[in-house]
């Protein structure tokens, strides 16, 4: 099963520094063995070009965009198409981030027309969805996210489902103002994703505030396949860390999960 381990840099990164990362990334890819983890990265517009040229012939590095338009060309002032990110190298399109719902009025209904044109030209959706801090406190954390899910994903074919990708990403967990969630607080959300979706997508991932300290224990939740991760990935040494340590997670079956015949936690378990 594929353990996907992947970045967003946000609205972060000029040329130089995109191009410096992903020779950094390369370099110490060298050094790494990966097994099942597939690394990717989601470099910002300006930067997406620049990045394929070193990522394409390596090949060892998926790479996405952070957003696309559900249109193909048109009168849209300031927006990118899936074939335009797609000509400038993008494999994968992140769509539906909680920033971008807040920030920039993406609802459910342009989220399902995005994930739409993503598939329409063969490239992977990585759905973002996530609930709250006011709806993990009322206890509605698994139906807020199976509706958005379900809404971003409907009418979709067994065979294009089978091709999205689900990053769930608790709103309040994500950035430099979230807190850090607790595995336990995470195994119900995904127990509910792998019970409506897992098996008939991609892979569920989750993301926010993802660190060195916590990247074990969170993959070993039952049914993460894999992290999707800020801030402490935007050093290319702090990524491969990362990948380094989701490597070791996914080679050993029992690293990072309950171990039938021993007493120990997930997390002390995960972190050794
Ligand atoms: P963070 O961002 O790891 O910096 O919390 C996660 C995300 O927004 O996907």
């Amino acid at each position: 099963m594929t353990v996907w381990v992947g970045t967003s840099w946000k609205m972060n990164k000029t040329l130089a520094e995109a191009r410096q990362y992903t020779s950094e990334l390369l370099e110490g890819l060298d050094r790494l063995e990966l097994g099942t983890v597939q690394p990717f990265i989601i470099p910002p517009a300006t930067a997406l070009s620049a990045v394929a040229g070193a990522l394409v012939d390596d090949g060892r590095v998926l790479l996405g965009a952070q957003n696309a338009h559900w249109e193909d060309n048109g009168a849209w002032t300031g927006e990118v198409s899936v074939p335009q990110v797609a000509d400038a190298g993008a494999q994968l399109v992140e769509i539906g981030h909680s920033e971008r719902r807040e920030h920039f009025r993406e609802t459910d209904q342009t989220v399902r027309r995005k994930v739409a044109a993503v598939l329409r030209h063969g490239l992977t959706p990585l759905l973002c969805i996530g609930e709250p801090a006011e709806v993990r406190e009322a206890g509605g954390s698994s139906d807020f996210i199976l509706g958005q899910a379900a809404r971003a994903l409907e009418g979709l074919s067994a065979p294009e489902l089978s091709r999205v990708l689900i990053a769930y990403e608790p709103v309040w967990a994500i950035g430099a103002a979230g807190r850090p969630a607790a595995p336990e607080e995470l195994r119900s959300s995904f127990a509910a994703l792998a019970g409506s979706f897992g098996q008939h997508t991609a892979g569920l991932l989750y993301g926010g505030s993802v660190a060195e300290d916590n990247a074990a224990a969170l993959l070993g939740i039952p049914h993460v396949d894999g992290l999707f991760i800020g801030r402490a990935a935007w050093e290319a040494d702090g990524y491969l860390r990362l990948l380094e340590t989701a490597a070791a997670t996914a080679g050993t079956p029992a690293a990072g999960r309950l171990s039938p015949d021993t007493n120990e936690s997930a997390e002390e378990v995960g972190t050794k």
